[in-house]
């Protein structure tokens, strides 16, 4: 039964999708002087104003009973009471547990790992942690790639401004030697600390830069015994952390998916560089969001109007890119963790039933920080003939908000990419009446974005903000039918890496790969792989 209201409401988008989907926003706007106030949500001080997309009040309603259909409620219920939501590795992704004020807990080992948390984070910034030399740390380089990496970076530079005190970060992914030596450049292996975060222990590019990262303290004169002075690892695998010799870990669970593990321990380069109050107001501003997505109904939750938003678009607009620009130099990482949120979730065509989704799922997400991208493809958003959708991000104070010329700039930039999006420019107003020329110059307008709105760029807005990113993406799985938990598609590249690693070194057995690859292993062994 479900099956055929999910097929009839899907038919219902589709109709109003050849109406509503094609009507111009700008007469909308000028019929209808509440939309902007009708289309606006706020939820733990971030505002998300939809009011510039290509649907209205009717088609959010068949937005809302498709999502109540497939089985909002009760899936929204199963994750907040941590029941095994990842099917296909029977887990539950119980995230918002990690964000539970210490005072209202939902699993007590969360907390008791938080104090842990504190108490390195504490030592180092206040000194009593010392290195091999007896001297104080000065820099922790964080090593950890996916989501043991996007999340510490992410937040550490975003709010680098906000630090007064503490060690310095840096943040190492790659497996490219370039990374590493980067990060090292400068440093000094005396008062460096390691923070090797892999919820496995067995990620290749993690481990093979965590044993470099030791041979370089090794060779400043170290020995084996001092190690465990510059290296706290961050895992779930408490066994290989041992065996890799590190003492001092930090752990997680295996409910704590990869890319949505940084209010876990995997934060603790954020409480090393900026502090636990810091950490701590993050967690607050996650928990916020979540208890208001919780709560909240379909009408007036944000990260579910902004999941289906995006259903609308992927589905019945037929766009296949969200582009996401946050007008903030300090949330130039927020793209790339995006990416990894959103694709890795729902970047996949089977149900969870394994049969073969019936409806398109995942656009692709990419951007950059404007304004420097109005300089590179805005071009193509505005004139292109690939429709895109474009979530702003607009925090309306930073900390560094001091030059207040400049700031009117960065404010006003983000104000006018979106009107021109969606007002664009008729050829007639174009003051050309060459007709070649005006057709240069005319931009289609009608083209849809989002804008989300902070007050200011704060820890307590960026996790409220990166927490409503998570239910969204949730809820874009439920609608879709998949499983936004689990990561197959990853797994076969890795475990392949593996195998080549040895074949390169002894190319004997290259023949066993395609011709493409057979050859190509050649090559990579001619020039010294
Ligand atoms: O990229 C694939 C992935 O499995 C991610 O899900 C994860 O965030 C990343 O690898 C790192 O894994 P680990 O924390 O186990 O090193």
């Amino acid at each position: 039964m479900a099956e055929l209201d999910a097929d009839w409401q899907w038919n219902v988008l589709h109709h109003l999708g050849e109406s509503v989907g094609t009507a111009s926003m700008v007469e909308a706007f000028a019929t209808d002087a509440s939309r902007a106030r009708r289309m606006t949500l706020d939820a733990a001080g971030v505002t998300l104003d939809f009011s510039k997309q290509r649907l209205d009040d009717s088609a959010l309603s068949a937005l809302y009973s498709l999502a109540e259909t497939q089985g909002f409620e009760a899936a929204r219920r199963a994750m907040f009471a941590g029941d095994v939501v990842n099917q296909s590795e029977g887990r539950a992704a119980w995230h918002v547990a990690l964000r539970r004020p210490a005072d209202d807990p939902l699993y007590q080992p969360v907390h008791d790992e938080r104090a842990r948390i504190r108490d390195i984070a504490d030592a180092v910034r206040s000194g009593d942690w010392q290195g091999y030399t007896g001297r104080a740390i000065t820099d922790v380089v964080s090593i950890g790639i996916g989501g043991s990496d996007f999340g510490p970076r992410l937040v550490t530079e975003a709010l680098a401004e906000t630090r007064s005190s503490g060690p310095r970060a840096h943040f190492v992914a790659n497996v490219d030697p370039a990374d590493l030596n980067a990060a090292l450049t400068g440093l000094d292996p005396a008062t460096t600390l390691f923070v090797v975060i892999s919820k496995t222990f067995t990620t290749a590019e993690t481990l093979a830069n965590a044993h470099a990262a030791k041979a370089w303290l090794l060779a400043d004169g170290a020995s084996e015994s001092d190690v465990n002075r510059h290296f706290v690892a961050v895992s779930s695998n408490g066994e290989a952390v041992a065996d890799f010799g590190i003492e001092r870990m930090v752990g997680f669970w295996d409910w704590v998916g990869g890319r949505f593990s940084l209010w876990s321990s995997v934060g603790l380069p954020i409480a090393l560089a900026l502090g636990m109050e810091t950490f701590d107001a993050l967690l607050a501003g996650a928990h916020a969001m979540d208890n208001h997505f919780e709560t909240a109904d379909l009408g007036n939750n944000l990260p579910a109007n902004l999941a289906l938003i995006s259903v609308w678009n992927r589905n019945i607009l037929g766009l296949t890119s969200n582009v996401v620009v946050p007008y903030s130099q300090r949330l130039a990482h927020l793209p790339g963790f995006l990416q990894q949120l959103s694709m890795e979730s729902n970047g996949k065509s089977v149900t969870v039933d394994g049969d073969p989704a019936a409806h398109a799922t995942e656009p692709a997400i990419w951007g950059s920080v404007g304004t420097n991208a109005q300089h590179a493809y805005f071009q193509m958003l505005h004139q292109g003939d690939l429709l895109a959708n474009v979530d702003f991000i607009l925090p309306l104070a930073t900390a560094d908000s001091t030059d207040v010329e400049r700031e009117r700039q960065r404010l006003a930039n983000c104000l006018a990419q979106a009107e021109a999006l969606m007002c664009g420019r008729g050829p007639d107003e174009t003051g050309s009446d060459d007709p070649a020329i005006a057709a240069a110059r005319a931009c289609p307008g009608n083209r849809p974005s989002n804008m989300l709105v902070l007050p200011r760029l704060d820890a307590y807005h960026l996790g409220a903000l990166l927490a409503a990113y998570e239910h969204k993406v949730f809820v874009e799985g439920i609608v879709w039918g998949i499983n936004s938990f689990d990561q197959w598609g990853v797994e076969l590249g890795k475990t392949l890496a593996k195998q080549l690693v040895t074949d390169i070194a002894d190319p004997a057995n290259a023949a066993a790969h395609d011709g493409s690859t057979a050859s190509l292993i050649q090559r990579a062994a001619r020039a010294g792989g």
